[in-house]
């Protein structure tokens, strides 16, 4: 990944990241930094960058010119990201940084002074962030602050005892906290369950000491924390797809298996801070389900099938053929009947599609089972796509616009 500094200090970026683990990376060319000093695009003879501002006031501000012809000195594509550094923005967080992080190199502009002529970010700047709701004397400091977060994602840069897979913030939690050797310090124990080796007592634990330490410390974070469960059925594929993005998206995520037929007899009740995930499908029952059937939910089933009552859903009719009305119908009802014990209190929904194809195919029994979903209170499901073809960057993508929905509250 490379990143291209535009700056009027680039000693200030290049001290910072000469060092630690981003001057590791650097130096084993897993990232790139490219400081630009915008004083060599000056277009004025004494290599003045900055002029006084129209309308009078305090302070100098920088001129469009040298900064547009900094910035087209490095971009070589039309759709490289240029990010602004000021105060003057949305505060960056862990969600971004993961986005950025999906990018192959990205422009990074430091103001300094009272700021930069608006023409020219209007012109070229695609993102504006700040790194925090006070003033610095520039952008270099917050320009630090996100290579150092960004790069923490680049493939190779952490290694694995420096793993940014389970970490503070990927739930919007902050981390519980952390004890070593000695078990005793100054008459202080460590916690009894992180010594009993019971690691589901543990990760219970540590879920717990996350949400206090984030309602005493961050409660707006709090407000913004999901807990995630993925509803999958049919093949194996279902259920590695389900598990690969319910932890991209959390590390306390839930998976079940609705070919089970318990799990379907079961009234499972949703609220509002839970994030269900239904992995669509047109499978048929496995084995499991089919074989244990009772003649009883046999009769339920046809009867909803030609009723369609529970949704009142209109019947399909002039462009499907009567045998694919049929079929279409038996598909809505069965999976209206996996479902049916599920229950929501304005519980967010997203339905997952195993690709374009798929989410055709399916188009019209999704549609009946949103509605479905709907009265039994959950609200109207968000559509995306997962699949174990997809490669990394796509998978990444799909669960970080996920995650941004509920970082933005957009559901
Ligand atoms: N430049 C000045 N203050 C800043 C801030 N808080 N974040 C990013 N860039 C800045």
């Amino acid at each position: 990944m490379k990143f291209h500094v535009l700056t009027l200090f680039p000693e200030m970026i290049r001290n910072i990241t000469e060092t630690s683990i981003v001057g590791r990376a650097v130096k084993s060319n897993l990232i790139d930094v490219n400081t630009v000093n915008m004083r060599d695009f000056s277009v004025n003879r004494h290599m003045r960058v900055d002029d006084y501002p129209y309308g009078g006031g305090a302070g100098m501000v920088i001129e469009a010119e040298p900064v547009y012809r900094a910035i087209m000195s490095v971009k070589q594509h039309t759709d490289t990201r240029v990010i602004y550094m000021t105060p003057q923005a949305e505060v960056l967080n862990q969600t971004k940084v993961e986005e950025l992080a999906l990018e192959d190199e990205i422009i990074i502009l430091c103001g300094h002074y009272e700021g930069i002529d608006e023409r020219v970010l209007q012109e070229c700047v695609t993102d504006y962030i700040s790194i925090g709701d006070y003033v610095l004397t520039g952008g270099e400091l917050g320009a630090a602050v996100l290579i150092d977060a960004v790069s923490r994602f680049v493939p190779g840069v952490l290694s694995n005892d420096e793993s940014s897979q389970f970490e503070s913030h990927q739930d919007n939690l902050l981390e519980y906290p952390h004890y070593t050797r000695p078990e005793k310090w100054h008459g202080h124990s460590v916690p009894g369950v992180l010594l009993s080796g019971d690691h589901r007592k543990i990760e219970e634990w540590r879920l717990e000491k996350s949400k206090e330490r984030t309602l005493e410390r961050r409660p707006d974070l709090l407000k913004k924390n999901f807990a995630v469960h993925s509803l999958w059925y049919g093949s194996e594929g279902f259920r590695e797809a389900a598990g690969e993005l319910t932890s991209k998206l959390s590390r306390y995520g839930e998976l079940y298996d609705y070919n089970r037929r318990k799990l379907q007899k079961t009234i499972k009740y949703f609220g509002e801070k839970d994030l269900i995930l239904i992995f669509l499908n047109r499978e048929t029952d496995t084995g499991e389900s089919r074989g244990e059937m009772s003649p009883k939910d046999e009769k339920a089933r046809s009867a909803e099938k030609t009723s369609g009552e529970l949704c009142g859903e209109k019947p399909q009719t002039g462009k499907h053929s009567e045998e694919e009305n049929a079929k279409q119908n038996e598909a809505e009802a069965s999976m209206k009947e996996r479902f049916r014990n599920l229950r929501g209190k304005n519980t967010h929904c997203i339905f997952i599609y195993g690709g374009q194809e798929q989410k055709q195919e399916l188009e019209a029994e999704a549609e009946v089972f949103s509605r479905f979903l709907m009265k039994k209170g959950f609200r109207k499901p968000e559509e995306f796509m997962f699949h174990m073809d997809m490669n990394e960057k796509e998978k990444n993508m799909c669960a970080l616009k996920i995650r941004s929905l509920a970082d933005n509250e957009k559901f």
